[in-house]
């Protein structure tokens, strides 16, 4: 039996996810704004795996035979002034859920639930990568400054991510 605690906090955690994609969607259209349609691509991308995300908690909560309740999603930022901003504003952003999913996993273990421990964990890994790929592109914008030809290069890069969902067993 999933706590109401629990269920709480996994609601709260698809009002984050649902933001994270609004979040990513505002970098796209700044993106498409300076003409970095392979920047944009990649946020585009970023957004639909977390419309990914929040779904994999809502159909959870469903599964549980628990109630999903939406909640009111944040504006988010519109000007991020420099793609190495944007980029290093998804990083802070994917910090911040980190954080949030291993709350999560606090509690679970705190109420002794095993099931939903299973279920975040693929949550724990997911952002690893998270993390990890938005760090080398911040990393790469740092790398080329405001090198106009660096930045080309990078978005060209860029425009290769499509979002493909993993199978769920
Ligand atoms: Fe759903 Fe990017 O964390």
């Amino acid at each position: 039996m999933i706590s109401t605690k629990m269920i709480t906090a996994i609601n709260e955690q698809i009002n984050k996810e649902l933001f994270s994609e609004y979040l990513y969607i505002s970098i796209q259209a700044w993106f498409a704004d300076q003409n970095l349609d392979g920047m944009a691509n990649w946020m585009s991308a970023q957004a639909q795996e977390e419309h990914f995300h929040a779904m994999k908690f809502f159909n959870y909560l469903i599964e549980r035979g628990a109630r999903v309740k939406l909640k009111a999603i944040e504006g988010p930022a519109v000007d991020f002034k420099t793609p190495l901003k944007a980029f290093q504003e998804s990083l802070d952003h994917e910090k911040f859920i980190s954080k949030s999913i291993d709350e999560l996993m606090d509690l679970a273990i705190k109420e002794k639930d095993h099931a939903t421990k299973s279920f975040l964990q693929w949550f724990i890994d997911e952002q690893v990568e998270e993390e990890s790929s938005v760090d080398r592109i911040v990393n790469m914008l740092k790398m080329v400054g405001d090198h106009g030809h660096g930045i080309m290069m990078i978005d060209r890069e860029l425009a290769q991510r499509t979002f493909v969902p993993e199978n769920e067993a």
